[in-house]
C-alpha cells in the first residue's frame, strides 16, 4: 500500500518516558515507529541493543521499524527479531554480503529493508530488490539527529522509482525531513518518511497534541 506514511524516529524523543513517547506519538497518528540502532562503529554513536528494543515493544501498537546501522550485522538478525521488530532494515555497506542479510532477515519471517548511504550509487541495490519489502535512502549522513537534507540525493529517490516499477517495495527517506523537505521526497516517489527533530521538536509527552501538528505539517 502506497498511501504515506509517516514513521516517528524515536531517536529524537525523551530517553527517559520512551513508553509515554511512544504511545503519545500513536496518539498523534503516527503510522510506524521508527527504531535507530547504532553500534558506534558502522556510525559514530551508540543506541538500543535488543533488550531495549524489547522493551519498546508492547508500546508500539502500529509497526516496529528497526534501522541496524550496525557492521557486522548478520549476528544480530535473530536477535532484533526476536525482541520484537516488525521490519529489520540493514545497510547495504554493512558487509560484503547484503543479499545474505536480506536472506537471514527473511528467514525470521520479518520483513526486510536495505539502506543507502548518500555515498552510494542506487544501483547497489539492483539484485536485492526481489528479496526486499523497503529500500531506505538515507538523506544525511547516518549516526545523528537533527542533521541538514542532502538535496542531491532526491535524484537518487527518483531513480529508485524507476527501478522498483510496479513491484511492492516501499521507498522510505530518512534524516532531514522536514516541512520543507518532505513534499520534495514525494514527489520524487517515496512513500514512508522518517521524521525525528521535526516530530518531537516542541512537544512532550505531557503535551503530545504538538507531536500530531508536527506530524500533520509534514
Ligand atoms: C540518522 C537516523 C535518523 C534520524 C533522523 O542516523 O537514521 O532516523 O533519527 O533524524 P532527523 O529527522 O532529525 O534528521
Ligand atoms: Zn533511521
Amino acid at each position: 500500500d502506497r498511501r504515506l506514511k509517516i514513521a516517528p524516529s524515536i531517536l529524537s524523543a525523551d530517553f527517559a518516558n520512551f513508553g509515554a513517547e511512544i504511545r503519545a506519538i500513536e496518539a498523534e497518528g503516527a503510522d510506524w515507529v521508527h527504531v535507530d540502532v547504532m553500534d558506534g562503529h558502522f556510525v559514530p554513536n551508540l543506541t538500543f541493543g535488543p533488550p531495549a528494543v524489547k522493551a519498546f515493544r508492547p508500546h508500539v501498537t502500529t509497526f516496529m521499524d528497526v534501522h541496524l546501522m550496525i557492521a557486522p550485522v548478520d549476528a544480530y538478525v535473530d536477535a532484533y527479531a526476536e525482541a520484537g521488530a516488525d521490519m529489520i532494515t540493514a545497510h547495504v555497506e554493512a558487509g560484503p554480503h547484503p543479499h545474505r542479510t536480506l536472506q537471514a532477515i527473511r528467514a525470521t519471517g520479518k520483513k526486510a529493508g536495505i539502506a543507502l548511504n548518500p555515498g552510494t550509487p542506487v544501483e547497489a541495490v539492483g539484485y536485492l530488490l526481489d528479496l526486499c519489502d523497503m529500500v531506505l535512502v538515507m538523506t544525511v549522513n547516518p549516526g545523528f539527529g537533527g542533521q541538514k537534507f542532502i538535496h542531491g540525493q532526491l535524484e537518487k529517490i527518483a531513480r529508485l522509482r524507476e527501478m522498483i516499477g510496479d513491484r511492492p517495495i516501499h521507498i522510505q527517506v530518512d534524516g532531514g525531513v522536514d516541512p520543507t523537505t518532505a513534499p520534495l521526497v514525494v514527489q520524487a516517489g517515496a512513500d514512508v518518511l522518517v521524521a525525528g527533530s521535526a516530530v518531537f521538536k516542541g512537544g512532550s509527552v505531557d503535551a503530545p497534541q504538538v507531536y500530531g501538528a508536527n506530524m500533520r505539517a509534514i
